[in-house]
């Protein structure tokens, strides 16, 4: 064999070992420095992952309530029909009120007042609607009177038949004169007209003014 074919031969046979051991040392000391401490990883290259920020939008509202997110405004039942009466208790147009937070709100006849007179439970927990006792049936209905409707309302009570006119109960429109506010303001349950407090059966825990409501919405800027 030529002695360069050896040479050839031996070179590979020790290069690649040594090759090897220098290669693997080189992975040892690159990947452990040289402090001998290989933990496997290293923490401070991670990438850090931020903590999640609090949620902070209010809850997406979806469906039907969607179209019900302009806040309302807060108003007792009585001032509620009061601010009604005292801007001429229309139909159809919106009336202007003050909320109980002093923010100038509006309202209409038929999302915030009829309600007061057709909904069960309103005024305290166990009460029949207005409507209940005072309908479109004059004749058993108490007092012939029909507060189920905006007609009725306007026709007021003691009524002789459905197309007589009675005594109005919304004082000529002034609120603090009305048999209406006679009726439903009651401090201690008690009627400052010394008749029973509407709804008929009308708790003293009730407050003189009645439930504290959501209405309307706030009056545009
Ligand atoms: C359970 C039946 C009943 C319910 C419910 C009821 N009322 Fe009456 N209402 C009566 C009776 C009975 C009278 C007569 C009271 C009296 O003796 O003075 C009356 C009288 C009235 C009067 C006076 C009419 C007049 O000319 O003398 C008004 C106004 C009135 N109610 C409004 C209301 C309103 C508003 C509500 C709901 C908040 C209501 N009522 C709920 C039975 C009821």
């Amino acid at each position: 064999m030529k002695d360069s074919t050896k040479k050839i031969i031996y070179t590979v046979l020790i290069g690649l070992p040594v090759m090897l051991i220098v290669w693997s040392f080189s992975l040892y000391f690159f990947g452990c420095q040289t402090n001998n401490t290989c933990t496997g990883y290293n923490d401070a290259i991670r990438t850090p992952i931020p903590p999640f920020p609090p949620a902070s939008l209010p809850v997406a509202k979806v469906g039907a309530n969607a179209a019900d997110s302009t806040p309302k405004c807060k108003i007792t039942a009585v001032q509620l029909i009061g601010s009604w009466v005292d801007a001429g208790y229309p139909e159809t147009d919106p009336f202007k009120f003050t909320d109980s937070k002093g923010t100038a709100c509006v309202g209409t006849f038929a999302a915030d007042i009829q309600k007061l007179f057709l909904t069960p439970n309103l005024w305290y927990d166990g009460a029949a609607s207005c409507n209940t006792c005072h309908n479109s049936q004059l004749l058993p209905a108490y007092k012939s009177m029909d507060i189920s409707t905006y007609a009725g309302i306007l026709a007021g009570s003691n009524r002789a038949d459905a197309n007589a006119k009675g005594n109005d109960i919304l004082g000529g429109g002034v609120w603090e004169k009305s048999l209406l506010k006679g009726m439903i303001f009651a401090p201690d349950g008690k009627t400052e007209i010394n008749r029973p407090a509407m709804p008929l059966g009308r708790p003293a825990t009730v407050p003189a003014e009645g439930p504290l409501l959501s209405a309307g919405s706030p009056e545009e800027q």
